[in-house]
């Protein structure tokens, strides 16, 4: 740009002119453009209580997931074979720990070495002698609510397959906080042999077929063999 179609403003510090420099027509046409967006997007955004936000699409597919895949486990009987079986299948552990993520590192810390909550990774428990106490514990609460009832909260299947990770948490013995009434429990019984020879155990050899879709859990009456 040449001096000579520079207008001055008329000011002068210290020796410095202006120049009249008008803001160019499109910078004023994206300006105002973000301005009309940002209206919108208030709107849209902020007023509308049922707007999607990314973790509520993540709950909603999150949602759609466990019910496509508890569709599949039909309803879990709430017995110790069941319980055993579940720890023994990756799958559901992973169902499990997302559960726990979810409702329970918050106090029980994400590897589960315990912060308000104890300790889920050792050999101690306060609550708890055999693995179907997990799921009461979890369920009813314990210390008048310190651990908090997650009946409401959870459906049965959650609560088996949030129960099965917490006692799969076991072993990993990491240090942290315990009760004042801990107690050594007695290491979990193994998963019972299925009738068709399927074991739930993590470490046994599992025959082709039964990792795929919990069909080989304990069934219960709903639960149908869908391949
Ligand atoms: C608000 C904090 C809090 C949350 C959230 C919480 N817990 Fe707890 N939990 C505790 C406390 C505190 C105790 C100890 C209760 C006591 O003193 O007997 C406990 C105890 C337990 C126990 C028994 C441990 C033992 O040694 O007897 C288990 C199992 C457990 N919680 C699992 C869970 C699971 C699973 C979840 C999520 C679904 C969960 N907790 C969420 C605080 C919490």
């Amino acid at each position: 740009m040449s001096e000579q179609n520079q207008v001055a403003v008329g000011h002068e510090y210290d020796g410095i002119r202006e120049y009249d420099n008008p803001t160019p027509g499109w910078w004023h046409l994206i300006f105002f453009a973000t301005v009309l967006f940002s209206a919108f997007y208030w709107i849209i955004w902020e007023m509308d209580p049922d707007a999607p936000t990314l973790a509520s699409t993540h709950e909603k597919q999150q949602a759609a997931v466990y019910k496509m895949q508890f569709a599949k486990l039909g309803t879990l009987k709430q017995d110790e074979a069941t319980l055993l079986s579940l720890m023994g299948d990756s799958k559901w552990l992973a169902v499990g720990e997302s559960m726990y993520k979810a409702n329970c590192a918050s106090c029980h810390a994400a590897d589960g070495h315990g912060m308000v909550g104890p300790n889920l990774t050792d050999d101690k428990y306060g609550n708890v002698k055999a693995p179907l106490d997990i799921v009461r514990v979890i369920a009813d609460g314990a210390n008048s609510g310190a651990m908090p009832a997650w009946r409401n909260r959870l459906n049965g299947n959650e609560l088996m397959l949030v129960s099965a990770y917490v006692a799969s948490l076991r072993g990993r013995n990491l240090s942290g906080p315990g009760l004042a009434n801990d107690h050594e429990v007695a290491p979990w019984p193994q998963a019972p042999a299925k009738p068709d020879g399927q074991t739930g155990s993590s470490n046994a050899a599992r025959p082709a077929g039964s990792t795929g879709d919990g069909v080989s859990l304990a069934p219960s009456a709903s639960t149908q063999p869908n391949g």
